[in-house]
C-alpha cells in the first residue's frame, strides 16, 4: 500500500537515468524479464534488448551511482542430470532465454563489482493478479477441470513471500556475487502441484502426469533445473521454511488477498448470446416498439407465475402507479406499505393524489408485518388498499395479510420487484395473485432477470386487466367494442380505418419489443439464475454462521425466495466501525456492498410532510445494522468464499 509506481520506458536508457536521478533511490532490484521461452526463442532482439541490455545497463548507471543493484537470474543455466548445482556449476544454457539470463550475469559481474544475483524459481502470485502456472492450476482444480504437470522436469521451488524476506535479509547484509535463493526440496512439477493441492483441499485425482519429453516445444528445455542453497545457508546463516510451510503461507496469504482480480458488484446481470440474438433479431426485422414480442412476455410470465393475465409496462414503477390506480385510490383513499422499501412503492400513492401510511416491519422476514396491522388505525386512515414488498425475494405472510385485507375490505397490490421466481408458504408462485388484485414485478437489471428496464403487471382480474391496457398507453382503446363516440367510429357499420378513442387519462408506459425480446429470452434462464442465487445463499448461511457479529436475515424463507438479495445485520459497534468505514473497507477487497433501503420515511420528501421513523423500530433498527452482499449468477464459489473469508476477517 506504501508503494508508489512510476512509468519508465525502459528500452530508452536516458529516461532511466532521469528516473534515477529523480529518485535517488538506494538499492535497485531488476526484477524485469520476458520468461515466455518459446517467444524468447522467436523474438531474440526484443527479449535480449530486456533480459540482457537492459540488466547491463543498470548495473552499469548503478556502479557509476553508488547504488546497491541486484539482479534477479534464473535456473534455467544449465543442461545435464546433476541435482542441486551450486553457484559454481559450470553454466550450459540450451534456450535462448537461458543464453540471455546467462550473458546478462556475466554482463552484470563485469560492470558491477558489488551487485548481488539471485538465481531462482518462485510460485504464488503476482502484484497484477495475472495466472501462472501455479494459480492457473488452481483455478482448475477449483473448478473441477483436469490439470496436466510434468513428471519429468524437477526445480526448488520457493515462495515468492519467502523470496522476498530472504532478499530483504541479503540485501542487509550487502551480499555480493552469484546466490541460489531457492527451496530445499526438489520435485517435479506434478509432485508439486499434488502437494499444493493437497494443502489447498483440491481433488488430485485431478492432476494429471505427463512427460515433456512427450511435447513438441519449440525451444529445448533444461529440464533439471534444481539447485542447492547451501550457501545461503553457510555464509549468510539464512535458511529456508519446508515446502509444505511455504505452501501453507501461500494458501493464507491467497484467501487474504483478492486474487480474483474482479470487483464484486452487490448484483449484476448475465446476458448471453442468446440475449443478444433475441434483442438483434428485433433490430433487424421486428417493430422496434409496439410488436409481437410483448404479447409474448406477457404470455410467458403469466404463464410462469399462474395468473390468468400479464400486462408488460416500462417499469415496475409505473406498473405500481397503474395499479393503484386502477384500483381506485384518489385523494379520498389511502395507501399501505412498509418502511422498508425502494421510494417507488408508496410514491405510488402520491402519484394518485393519496397518501401513503407506514407500518412496520417483521424484524425476520423483513416484511409488513401483519400482527401489528390495526382495523382501527385503517378506518382512521381512511386505508383502501395494502402494498406489501416481497423484500429481497422472500415473500410477505400473505396469509395472514389477505385475512386482514378482507376483514377490512381492502385491495392488495403486492410489490413483486425482486421476487419474480419466489413462491408463498402455500406453494404457489408470487404474481399468481392467489392472494391479491395485482402483483407488479421489476425488470432491471439487478433483479431476477434483466429486461433493461421494465415492469409487469399480473392479475386474475379482467376488469384490470382491461384498464391497465388502456391506461398503459394514454387510456387510449383500439378495441371497437368499447368505443363511445359511435358517430365518430364507424362508416355505417365498418370501423373507421384510422379511428382510436382516449377514454381516460392514461400514460405512456409502453414496453417496447426490444425489452421485451431480452425478458423472452433471459426467462429462458430464470431456472438457472435462481438455483445459482440458492447455491450463493447456502454458501452464505454456512461460512457466516459463526460470525458473532453477524445476523443473518430471512433464513427460515430461503426456500420460498428468489434471493434476490443476501442481506445481514452487522454489530457495528461492536466491531468498532462505522457502516461507511466497513464497506469502504470491503471495497479495498474489491466487494460492494450496498444497503436496502434508506427507510423511505426519511428521504427529505416525506419527512418534510411530517413522516418519521417513532412508530417503526423495527425499521429504525434494521436500518441501522444492515448490509446487502453480493449476489448474483456470475459469482462462482470460489469468489463467494472469498467474500465471506473477507467479511469474517473485517468483523473479527
Ligand atoms: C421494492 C421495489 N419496488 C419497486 C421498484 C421499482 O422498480 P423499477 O426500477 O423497475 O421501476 C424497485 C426498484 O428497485 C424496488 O426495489
Amino acid at each position: 500500500p506504501n508503494l508508489k509506481y512510476i512509468k519508465v520506458n525502459l528500452n530508452k536508457h536516458d529516461d532511466i537515468l532521469n528516473s534515477i536521478n529523480k529518485i535517488k533511490p538506494d538499492i535497485i532490484v531488476n526484477a524485469c524479464a520476458k520468461t515466455n521461452i518459446d517467444w524468447c526463442s522467436a523474438n531474440p532482439k526484443i527479449s535480449y534488448a530486456i533480459n540482457v541490455s537492459l540488466a547491463e545497463k543498470l548495473a552499469e548507471i548503478c556502479d557509476n551511482n553508488s547504488i546497491y543493484f541486484v539482479q534477479v537470474s534464473s535456473d534455467h543455466l544449465f543442461s545435464g542430470k546433476v541435482k542441486f548445482k551450486s553457484e559454481k556449476h559450470k553454466k550450459s544454457p540450451l534456450n535462448e532465454y537461458a543464453k540471455q539470463k546467462s550473458k546478462a550475469e556475466d554482463l552484470v559481474i563485469k560492470k558491477n563489482k558489488n551487485a548481488l544475483i539471485i538465481r531462482t524459481n518462485f510460485f504464488g502470485h503476482s502484484q497484477d493478479k495475472k495466472n501462472n502456472f501455479i494459480t492457473k492450476s488452481i483455478s482448475l482444480l477449483e473448478d473441477k477441470k483436469l490439470v496436466f504437470a510434468f513428471k519429468d522436469y524437477y526445480f526448488t521451488p520457493i515462495y515468492v513471500t519467502n523470496l522476498l524476506e530472504i532478499l530483504k535479509k541479503l540485501i542487509n547484509k550487502k551480499a555480493t556475487g552469484i546466490i541460489n535463493v531457492v527451496g530445499n526440496e526438489r520435485v517435479s512439477k506434478y509432485d508439486f502441484l499434488l502437494k499444493v493441492s493437497n494443502i489447498f483441499n483440491l481433488d488430485c485425482a485431478q492432476i494429471k502426469p505427463t512427460l515433456i519429453s512427450k511435447f513438441k516445444l519449440t525451444a529445448k528445455r533444461h529440464m533439471e533445473l534444481s539447485l542447492s542453497n547451501k550457501l545461503l545457508k553457510k555464509k549468510y546463516n539464512i535458511r529456508v521454511s519446508s515446502l509444505n510451510d511455504q505452501i501453507k503461507k501461500f494458501y493464507k496469504e491467497r484467501k487474504k488477498n483478492n486474487v480474483f482480480n474482479t470487483f464484486f458488484n452487490y448484483g449484476r446481470h448475465f446476458t448471453d448470446k442468446q440475449d443478444e440474438n433475441s434483442i438483434l433479431d428485433v433490430v433487424k426485422k421486428g417493430a422496434l416498439t409496439q410488436g409481437p414480442k410483448i404479447l409474448d412476455s406477457e404470455k410467458i410470465i403469466a404463464n410462469y407465475v399462474g395468473s390468468k393475465y400479464a400486462v408488460a409496462v416500462s417499469s415496475c414503477t409505473a406498473g405500481l402507479h397503474l395499479a393503484t390506480k386502477v384500483c381506485g385510490i384518489n385523494e379520498t383513499q389511502n395507501l399501505l406499505t412498509t418502511p422498508i422499501s425502494f421510494v417507488a412503492t408508496s410514491n405510488a400513492a402520491f402519484y394518485c393524489n393519496s397518501k401513503p401510511f407506514f407500518s412496520d416491519i417483521d424484524p425476520d422476514t423483513i416484511c409488513l408485518d401483519p400482527k401489528v396491522l390495526k382495523n382501527s388505525l385503517i378506518k382512521k386512515n381512511k386505508i383502501k388498499c395494502i402494498v406489501p414488498v416481497h423484500f429481497a425475494g422472500a415473500p410477505a405472510n400473505m396469509k395472514e395479510i389477505y385475512k386482514f385485507s378482507k376483514k377490512n375490505k381492502l385491495n392488495i397490490i403486492e410489490d413483486a420487484a425482486h421476487a419474480l421466481g419466489g413462491k408463498y408458504k402455500n406453494g404457489k408462485r408470487i404474481g399468481s395473485c392467489c392472494y391479491s388484485d395485482m402483483t407488479v414485478f421489476s425488470f432491471h437489471p439487478v433483479k431476477i432477470i434483466a429486461g433493461g428496464e421494465g415492469g409487469m403487471i399480473t392479475t386474475n382480474s379482467k376488469k384490470y386487466y382491461q384498464k391497465l391496457i388502456a391506461l398503459r398507453t394514454h387510456g387510449i382503446t383500439q378495441d371497437y367494442s368499447n368505443f363511445q363516440n359511435l358517430k365518430e367510429a364507424f362508416d355505417k357499420k365498418e370501423k373507421n380505418l384510422w379511428y382510436y378513442e382516449m377514454n381516460s387519462l392514461g400514460y405512456h408506459y409502453r414496453q417496447t419489443d426490444l425489452h421485451s425480446s431480452l425478458i423472452i429470452s433471459q426467462m429462458k434462464k430464470i431456472d438457472l439464475f435462481l438455483k445459482r442465487r440458492s447455491e450463493i445463499a447456502e454458501i452464505y448461511d454456512l461460512k457466516l454462521k459463526k460470525n458473532k457479529n453477524i445476523e443473518i436475515l430471512q433464513k427460515d424463507l430461503r426456500k420460498e425466495s428468489s434471493k434476490h438479495l443476501y442481506i445481514v445485520k452487522i454489530n457495528f459497534k461492536k466491531i468498532k466501525k462505522s457502516r461507511n468505514r466497513f464497506m469502504r473497507d470491503l471495497i479495498l477487497h474489491n466487494i460492494q456492498t450496498q444497503v436496502h433501503y434508506i427507510p423511505i420515511p426519511i428521504h427529505p420528501f416525506y419527512s418534510k410532510k411530517g413522516y418519521d421513523l417513532k412508530q417503526l423500530p423495527n425499521a429504525k433498527n434494521y436500518y441501522e445494522m444492515c448490509l446487502s452482499l453480493p449476489i448474483h449468477y456470475n459469482l462462482t464459489n470460489r469468489q463467494v468464499n472469498y467474500i465471506c473469508q473477507s467479511i469474517n476477517d473485517l468483523t473479527a
